[in-house]
């Protein structure tokens, strides 16, 4: 099953992203170093718009994935993305990432809502029962968006990234009705 949808929220605009949603502005996020600190696509050689297409192609085409664009609204502006993926069918598991990559929107709120919103859709509609989400120690506002949303700290791992050249620990968080 391809997985595809909208999702209102209070203030926001979940949805599957098309082509036209590449644009230099969401490039603009993933080579941004205060945006892409915590993201492991620093590490991609190649961040150009063909990549972009690709990777939304990729994702709308998958089974087991689910990306959305996080749209504020009233203005229709992008800030951010979020996904559910990979889906595990068979414990019904998955995972969620997220980004706001509009700077100008931090600190709204708006993660928080939208890692919400998506648990409740997946729980509801697409029957997950476990949900989970890495985050870097060091990564305060994802940390507070998470919890915020009904999100547990469920496993420290210890050493297991390395951020600003320093190994640090990482988080794995969970959520389950
Ligand atoms: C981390 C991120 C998702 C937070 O998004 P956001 O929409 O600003 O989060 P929220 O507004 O829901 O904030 C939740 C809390 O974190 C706080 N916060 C947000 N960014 C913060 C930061 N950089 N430093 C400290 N606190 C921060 C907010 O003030 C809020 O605090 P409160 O609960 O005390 O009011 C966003 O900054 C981002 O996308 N960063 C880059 C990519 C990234 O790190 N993604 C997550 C990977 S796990």
């Amino acid at each position: 099953m391809i997985l595809s949808t909208e999702i209102e929220t209070n203030r926001l605009v979940l949805r599957t992203l098309d082509q036209k949603d590449a644009t230099q502005t969401y490039l603009s996020w993933l080579v941004d170093p205060e945006v892409n600190k915590y993201l492991e696509i620093r590490f991609a050689n190649t961040k150009t718009l063909k990549n972009l297409k690709t990777f939304i192609k990729t994702m709308n085409d998958s089974p087991d994935n689910l990306l959305l664009g996080i749209f504020i609204k009233k203005t229709s502006q992008h800030i951010g993305n979020i996904k559910l993926g990979p889906i595990v069918y068979e414990h019904q598991r998955s995972e969620i990432g997220f980004l706001i990559g509009e700077k100008s929107q931090w600190g709204k709120g708006y993660a928080c809502e939208a890692i919400a919103e998506l648990s409740e859709y997946a729980i509801n509609d697409l029957g997950i029962v476990k949900l989970t989400a890495g985050c870097y120690e060091s990564n305060t506002g994802s940390r507070k968006a998470l919890i915020k949303a009904g999100y547990t700290v469920e496993a420290k791992l210890p050493s297991y990234v390395i951020s600003d050249g320093n190994r640090i620990d990482s988080y794995l968080f969970g959520y389950q009705k």
